[in-house]
């Protein structure tokens, strides 16, 4: 507790578990946090349980709420994304003057932000999105933090969101993005690249089950591979879920686990982005849909009892290499995945004209949030050593992809062969040879389109739009 004279650096509205643990690491790191909640008992709870841990200003109103912070005042919101954001907004911006900031926190739209941001800079107050990625270990412990909002506001909250950031050699993982949607834009970006990410392990685990291997033998081939190149949160968690028995039945946890995935939306916003913005995100989309049919259990009712198809058993000899040749997959596949998701980051900041510096945010992703990965800090070298256009073509990126793709169409073509569906391993693979290919078959959709649709189409041979007058004499006419 703390005298009714202190004022606080920063509030937290919202104090359900990720709120109440963003406020306890601002207070860890010696700060003063008011805090605020709709129902008061719950901030209650929160002083009872945690209230030694440091400066808390407890408000019952939000006018006390505010009266108690410094200015500018910093007021984070941490409620679930949605109209409950704009509800709080109206609330406490009554309260606020010129030049405060407000921080929502949740997972919102960029749209949402970039409406939100417009409206309260007319009003005088800074409004700033940020992705706040690592769960509510993360919150407690360290996130990365992914503001966007003006740039004067991130001087006046930067060293804050800085100081409880995950660090990595003592760099925080917190930047600003840019302005307005910046930040959410990026998270939701991290988030379609952790549905790809997931997705590819998931494909990994299901291509070495059908070889035969345990799902405890899997979780030893992850975390194998965690010591290696695909070092990352997510492999190594994946060897815990993989390892972790079921106390009912004595079987593996996976293996009784229903298999519908399910999501909250930010993968599906991020291809729909995608498709918008015309950047090709075919693994995440793939992700997207292999969670939608996961959970159509009509569909796959029907596919069940009506399709016929090998049975999924993988023969081989040699254990190992398949190992090494499914490792070799998921790393490729993974490359891909954060190749096309930083492709939309960029094709996004010079629509939006943010400004968005990519090296940046493979920095801050180094640590703190789900995807966090080893594979990091080589992309943040890469894309900070010049522009990319992709980065596919950063040297050593392509020279390994180039040694591993003999082992990862291997994988492919064994899954395929035996029913095991890879869609993101493929998928990876397909945009793989799509951007590599001298010539594409686009030339005959063209034609197609031009036959049906008098749509025309361009010519190798000189500039131009042409039409063939097909349902006439076929000669060639220029639109
Ligand atoms: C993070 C997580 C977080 C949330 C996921 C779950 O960065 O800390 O991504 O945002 O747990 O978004 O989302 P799905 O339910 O869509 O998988």
């Amino acid at each position: 507790m703390t005298s009714s004279t202190a004022k606080a650096q920063v509030g937290v509205i919202g104090l359900a578990v990720m709120g109440s643990n963003l406020a306890r690491n601002f207070a860890s790191h010696g700060h003063t946090v008011a805090l605020y909640n709709r129902t008061t008992a719950r901030t209650d709870e929160m002083m009872v349980a945690y209230g030694a841990e440091g400066a808390f200003l407890a408000a019952p109103t939000l006018e006390e709420f505010v009266d108690s912070l410094e200015r500018p005042r910093r007021v984070i919101i941490m409620v679930k994304a949605g109209m409950g954001t704009d509800a709080v907004i109206e609330q406490v911006k009554e309260h606020l003057e010129p030049g405060d900031i407000i921080v929502d926190g949740g997972n919102a739209h960029f749209e949402d932000t970039r409406r939100r941001e417009k409206a309260l800079r007319a009003e005088g107050l800074h409004f700033v999105g940020t992705g706040i990625s690592g769960g509510e270990e993360g919150a407690l412990k360290g996130p990365s933090i992914m503001p966007g909002g003006s740039r004067e506001s991130y001087e006046a909250l930067g060293p804050l969101l800085e100081d409880i950031s995950a660090k990595v050699d003592g760099e925080p993982c917190c930047a600003y993005m840019g302005p307005d949607g910046a930040g959410h834009f990026v998270k939701m970006v991290h988030n379609g690249i952790e549905y790809a990410d997931m997705q590819f392990i998931a494909e990994a685990y299901d291509v070495l089950s059908a070889a035969g291997l345990s799902a405890a033998e899997v979780s030893d081939v992850f975390r194998e591979w965690n010591t290696g190149d695909l070092d990352s949160y997510l492999i190594e968690i994946t060897s815990e879920v993989l390892d972790q028995v079921d106390a009912a039945t004595g079987r593996p946890l996976v293996e009784v686990i229903t298999d519908a995935a399910e999501q909250k939306g930010t993968g599906r916003w991020t291809v729909q982005s995608a498709l918008e913005l015309g950047v090709p995100v075919n693994t995440i989309a793939e992700s997207v849909f292999a969670r939608s049919t996961s959970g159509h259990p009509a569909l796959r009712s029907a596919g069940q009892a009506a399709l016929s198809g090998p049975d999924r058993a993988l023969e081989v000899t040699d254990r190992q290499s398949l190992v090494d040749d499914v490792r070799a997959a998921l790393w490729s596949a993974k490359v891909v995945a954060y190749a096309q998701g930083l492709d939309q980051i960029r094709t996004a900041s010079e629509t939006y004209d943010w400004g968005v510096d990519i090296a940046e945010v493979a920095r801050i992703w180094r640590a703190g949030c789900i995807i966090r990965a080893r594979l990091l800090e080589r992309i943040r070298g890469e894309y900070a050593a010049g522009d990319l256009t992709t980065l596919l073509e950063a040297e050593s990126i392509a020279a390994e992809l180039g040694q591993a793709q003999d082992a990862w169409r291997r994988v492919v073509a064994l899954a395929t062969t035996a029913g095991v569906p890879v869609p993101g391993f493929s998928a990876a693979l397909a945009y793989y040879d799509t951007v590599r290919a001298p010539r594409l078959p686009a030339a005959l959709v063209q034609g197609l389109r031009d036959f049906f649709g008098a749509h025309t189409y361009g010519r190798t041979d000189r500039p131009g739009a042409f039409h063939t007058l097909w349902s006439g004499d076929r000669s060639e006419v220029e639109a």
